[in-house]
């Protein structure tokens, strides 16, 4: 990670390494935007993505997106 940008209702833009990573989808996260596994079992669960070169993503964070974890700008934000 080098950047994040952590503004309510916006998209999480962040520069991501290789790897697998899983949003928070609880909250309960020490590691927000990344699940640290304080969830509850059940209702909610970390949604996993992958990114296969280092990139800037845009995670959603308003709920609206219907390519969670990412944004898809539902929430009106234009991305880049
Ligand atoms: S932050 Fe949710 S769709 Fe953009």
């Amino acid at each position: 990670m080098s950047s994040m940008n952590t503004d309510a209702g916006m998209p999480i833009s962040i520069t991501l390494e290789p790897g697998v990573y899983y949003r928070c989808t609880c909250g309960q996260s020490g590691s927000l935007p990344f699940c640290d596994g304080h969830h509850q079992s059940g209702e909610h669960t970390p949604i996993r993505f992958e990114v296969k070169i280092r990139e800037r993503v845009y995670l959603c964070s308003c709920g609206k997106s219907h390519n969670q974890p990412h944004c898809d700008g539902s929430c009106g934000v234009a991305l880049p």
